[in-house]
């Protein structure tokens, strides 16, 4: 485990470009080595976690190389193939979940095997639905935890399915198998998720209907086998919320954020930040952030569906005049690490007062990221806690980090831009 030592920066200019979407480097990537014929991958995240699904759709038989920064994925004719080799998904829940709606309609046997942080996480959410397709997943206990072992076969059943917690994970699992189904799937969610998965199926000449309902969506797939393309991933919004909060709170920052994907389920932090009070703005798809004096607000789950951009926010909370609500998020328990207490201990070690209530929790802010406590903290195995801890020291009295490195998990560049801003 690496400690890290994060200095209060005094100043910040300049310009970031943040990595290529992870959720959109993955689909490419698995969309790719489905399709017959070669792809490009133009903007690839270059995050473990994105390399752990390369890997793996490597030993399903396809072939993925790096040229000039272009990844090439050639999809085998004959489709992925099962191999008896463990498919080690590291620390990647998408990877893991993704993964398993692909095997499961490939057949034979697969073992799916992540670190200690995803051996934790519930794949019940998965093996649930892609039962009742046809498949047979095995893990540990009622959360059905890794390792799993996936019994694939084909055509699935095709299953019409509402998806009983926010998770673009699950539905595209679904999504996934579904394209070995025996007729059309559907999926209903409520809350929307980010439609990554649907978007890019699309674009890859897959058959697809989503009609959106109040606040949810439907979604029916025709069974269908993707096309080679050229893929462009756009810069990831859930690492361009550390440098919006950072530039947001920090006392003398002025940051562009270079152009990122403006998709509405992947921007609500923006919503967040502007009513705050943050000098936000959006410039053709870059964000422009600078110095703001920020209120305390409401955070619904459902405006950040995910909550990935729940640890940026809380450190906004905490440089906030006055008590933030974060509402309905008790699915921070389940992610990298269990990031509701997490985002709390952070809040706490800042030096404000926290205090949860069933799904939400409440940080009453100093008013001011000067008025922070350097600290000093351990985020083991969970890279978005690292870049949370990080930019609170950075725009308050500094702090020292435990397992900063595993910010490489999606992000292997971050200490290096964070520094190219000083
Ligand atoms: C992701 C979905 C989210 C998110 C994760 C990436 C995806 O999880 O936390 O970082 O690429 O589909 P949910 O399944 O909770 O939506």
């Amino acid at each position: 485990m690496t400690t890290r030592d994060v200095p209060a920066v005094p100043r910040l200019r300049g310009a970031v470009r943040v990595p290529g979407d992870k959720s959109g480097s993955h689909r490419a990537l698995m969309l790719s080595a489905l399709a017959r014929g070669t792809s490009q991958i133009d903007g690839l995240s270059h995050g473990e976690d994105v390399a752990a699904t390369a890997r793996i759709m490597a030993q399903l038989g396809a072939s993925v190389d790096a040229h000039d920064g272009i990844v090439v994925v050639e999809g085998p004719r004959r489709g992925l193939a099962a191999t008896s080799e463990e498919l080690q998904c590291a620390n990647s829940g998408t990877t893991m979940r993704l993964l398993a709606g692909i095997v499961a309609g490939i057949p034979g046997e697969h073992r799916l095997v992540g670190d200690a942080s995803l051996s934790r996480r519930p794949m019940d959410r998965v093996a649930r639905p892609l039962r009742l397709m046809g498949a047979q997943v095995n893990g540990r206990g009622e959360a059905v935890t890794a390792p799993l072992t996936v019994l694939g076969t084909r055509p699935l059943r095709a299953i019409s399915y509402d998806v009983p917690i926010a998770s673009a994970q699950v539905k595209s699992a679904i999504l996934f198998a579904g394209l070995v189904g025996d007729g059309a799937t559907s999926v209903r969610e409520d809350p929307r998720t980010r439609s990554t998965t649907e978007d890019m199926m699309r674009e890859c000449g897959i058959s697809l209907t989503s009609v959106e309902t109040a606040t949810g969506r439907e979604v029916v797939l025709a069974p269908g086998r993707p096309k080679a393309r050229h893929w462009r991933v756009p810069g990831d919004p859930s690492q361009a919320a550390f440098f919006a909060v950072l530039g947001a709170i920090h006392h003398d920052a002025v940051i562009e954020i270079e152009p990122i994907d403006t998709a509405p389920e992947r921007v609500g932090f923006v919503g967040v930040l502007e009513r705050m009070g943050a000098d936000i703005t959006w410039h053709d798809g870059s964000l422009h952030v600078a110095s703001s004096s920020l209120d305390a607000t409401e955070i619904l789950a459902a405006e950040i569906p995910s909550v990935d951009e729940v640890p940026a926010l809380t450190v906004a909370a905490a440089g906030a005049t006055g008590v933030s609500a974060f509402r309905g998020v008790g699915e921070l328990r389940v992610k990298e690490s269990d990031r509701f207490a997490g985002s709390m201990a952070l809040a706490a070690a800042l030096g404000c007062e926290t205090w949860s209530e069933g799904e939400d929790f409440f940080v009453r802010g100093l008013g001011a990221a000067a008025a922070f406590d350097s600290f000093a903290l351990d985020v083991e195995l969970d890279h978005r806690m690292v870049m949370a801890a990080a930019i609170a020291a950075s725009a308050g009295r500094g702090g020292v980090i435990g397992g900063a490195d595993s910010v490489s998990s999606s992000y292997p560049a971050f200490f290096d831009d964070l520094a190219s801003l000083q």
